[in-house]
């Protein structure tokens, strides 16, 4: 495969690890031997509802890491700066290391979710224009909306950084759509996050169905978490099949 030049500590196969930084719900975070660097690796575990509902998905960190790699690629075109260095082995990426911002950017293209909840609407509308939302990362509070002017005033993020995640969450937001719209999908809305690196902000974290809606055009079926939060169908399917669609066939997931 095209990662076997990679000899580095920590790629997965049984060589040594560097120090855990961080385990979160689906990924976790090694240092690497650059420590302006980490390896980002992504797990089987799925979890909704704060990881109050968690099972293991066949393949998912597979699936999640080749996805978000040809996300990134893909918003890295449209001019968006982000953490991504090389994909490692299957599952896991080199990233830039960041201190991430602690909130998160919603774009929303179309109704569903906490949005249709909150307003009384009909999942499916969709919106005049894309719709920028912030959450305030906590998983205490259960990651509860925050405006503008409460987010700078708490000093979550600088106004100079609320107005340039706006504008890169919008354009990620576009080239990720229209991507997904060649693929005959439909991205519905999704989560974005930036991390700070020495004074410059780049997108972050992780480019995948756990973080966005992503539907069929035709039959309005979910391709994301959804199919996990609301038991509609296999996961790990349903994963194979969006990944098929971006990478073309199940076999460049396993990296068989
Ligand atoms: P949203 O509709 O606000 O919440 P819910 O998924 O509970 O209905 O979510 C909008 C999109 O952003 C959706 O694709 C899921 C994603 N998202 C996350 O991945 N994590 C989060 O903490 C939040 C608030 C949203």
């Amino acid at each position: 495969m095209w990662w076997t030049g990679y000899a580095a500590r920590g790629s997965g196969d049984g060589m040594e690890l560097n120090e855990l930084l961080y385990t979160g719900k689906s990924k976790q975070i090694f240092a690497t031997e650059d420590p302006a660097r980490v390896l980002v690796r992504f797990t089987d575990e799925a979890t909704a509802f704060n990881a109050r509902k968690r099972a293991k998905v066949a393949d998912k960190g597979r699936i999640n890491c080749a996805i978000s790699a040809r996300l990134f690629e893909e918003v890295g075109r449209a001019g968006v700066r982000h953490h991504l260095v090389r994909q490692l082995s299957p599952t896991d990426l080199l990233c830039e290391r960041v201190e991430i911002v602690p909130v998160e950017v919603v774009v929303r293209s179309v109704v569903a979710g906490s949005f249709a909840r909150r307003y009384g609407l009909t999942e499916g509308t969709r919106l005049p224009r894309p719709v920028v939302e912030w959450f305030y990362k906590s998983d205490a509070l259960d990651d509860p909306l925050i405006g503008d002017d409460a987010l700078l005033a708490l000093g979550f993020a600088e106004p100079w950084e609320l107005a340039f995640m706006t504008q890169a969450a919008l354009t990620t937001h576009r080239a990720l759509e229209q991507l997904w719209d060649r693929l005959g999908v439909d991205l519905i809305d999704a989560k974005y996050e930036f991390g700070r690196q020495e004074g410059r902000l780049l997108l972050a974290d992780e480019l995948t169905p756990d973080g966005s809606r992503l539907w069929e055009q035709g039959s309005g079926r979910p391709l994301d978490k959804d199919v996990f939060r609301k038991d509609l169908a296999d996961l790990s399917e349903t994963y194979r099949q969006l990944h098929a669609r971006l990478l073309g066939g199940p076999q460049a997931a396993g990296g068989a």
